[in-house]
């Protein structure tokens, strides 16, 4: 029987199986992962390896270095999480892999290395979207969470409201016209000379400052429910540039709390302003902004007013991990949903 056709008729018998064990990896950006996870909600093991001090030098993401950095990883990573996990990898079911959206050289290090597993293992091969794990972070975090819901995420690439409207099944209900959240953050740390990636660090400045002290802008957007971060990005810019070039001095910490707070207030108002509209019981948040602690203490303020249920993750997955790809692969594989060895990455793949 071909490897596909043998992956099809494991993966019929996998839907019937009390408990499905996959390995997961992902390697989207500049973290090497590997995890498995049980039957979606579980995480038996989460190994991951952060490349940040091998870009912090050049202020951001350096494609060639990140590539290079996951071929040396992504083994270690596996066999670390199959290790913690007291597996082999005959005792998976399934190999789940982030297939985008991402840098496509740092993508093809984790789908060639997934397929390769999964074909000498003779398992199925799961395909993963990054920000649909993202999503799924969630249903580790809480295990008692199921769509439908909306999610907010907003990540160093992302900034996206959806309607999970089923596992599986998304539906966009507004999106970022241009820069993402986090990706603003980041700029805005940089002209504070706040080391990459900035938006932690921007974070914790932020909680010594008055919010108040710098007025920003209140970004326009054509759609009711999107978002825009490029204006107010700038505005930020220009600010501290003029207040430099006249010899003015502005304390960081109220800078970054004047930042902070505009970015996490038109975020937390614009998901209100839909969930008041579409009456949205349930709300998530999700990606490595979900982390920031103004963002979480906003909208669990906001979402408790409304009467709306907020889920958010673990801090511990809010950035990019192989867990969330491993819960996101349970449910693809359910529906049936596998790849056969000629899988590539795909650096703009979509999720609707
Ligand atoms: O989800 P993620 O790890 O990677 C992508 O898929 O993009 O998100 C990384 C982004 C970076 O821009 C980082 O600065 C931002 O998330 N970030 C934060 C915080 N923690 C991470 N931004 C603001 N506050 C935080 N606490
Ligand atoms: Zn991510």
């Amino acid at each position: 029987m071909s490897y596909i056709d043998e992956s099809r008729r494991q993966a019929e018998e996998l839907r019937k199986k009390d408990h499905v064990r996959i390995l997961a990896i992902e390697s989207s950006c500049d973290e090497t992962a590997a995890a498995v996870i049980e039957d979606g909600r579980k995480i038996l093991s989460n190994a991951v390896y952060t490349q940040i001090d091998l870009h912090a030098l050049y202020g951001g993401v350096v494609p060639e270095i990140a590539s290079r950095a996951h071929v040396e990883k992504v083994d270690l990573m596996v066999d670390q999480a199959l290790q913690d996990a007291r597996m082999t990898l005959r005792d998976v079911d399934a190999v789940a892999v982030t297939c985008g959206p991402g840098l496509v050289g740092a993508l093809l290090i984790g789908v060639s290395c997934a397929k390769a597993l999964a074909f000498a293992a003779g398992k199925p091969l799961i395909p993963v979207n990054h920000i649909e794990g993202h999503i799924c972070a969630n249903f580790l975090s809480d295990t008692a969470l199921t769509p439908p819901f909306a999610c907010l995420v907003v990540s160093g690439g992302h900034s996206h409201l959806f309607s999970v409207e089923d596992y599986g099944v998304y539906r966009i209900i507004g999106q970022t016209q241009d820069d993402a959240a986090g990706e603003a953050f980041d700029k805005a740390a940089r002209v504070l000379r706040i080391p990459y990636p900035g938006g932690p660090l921007l974070d914790k400045l932020a909680e010594e400052g008055d919010p108040y002290a710098l007025k920003l802008p209140r970004p326009k957007t054509e759609g009711r429910y999107d978002y825009s971060f490029s204006g107010l990005k700038t505005a930020f810019i220009n600010a501290v540039h003029n207040a430099q070039q006249k010899g003015v001095s502005l304390n960081d910490a109220d800078l970054a709390a004047s930042f902070r707070h505009a970015v996490v207030s038109f975020l937390v108002d614009k998901a209100m302003l839909a969930a008041d509209d579409l009456n949205l019981k349930k709300m998530a948040l999700a990606g490595g902004v979900s982390a920031n602690r103004l963002l979480r203490r906003e909208m669990e303020k906001a979402c408790a007013r409304r009467g709306i249920r907020l889920y958010m993750p673990l801090l511990s997955l809010c950035g990019d991990n192989a867990a969330m790809i491993g819960s996101a692969a349970y449910y693809r594989l359910m529906r049936g949903e596998i790849a056969d060895l000629t899988l590539n990455a795909q650096p703009a793949l979509r999720l609707t």
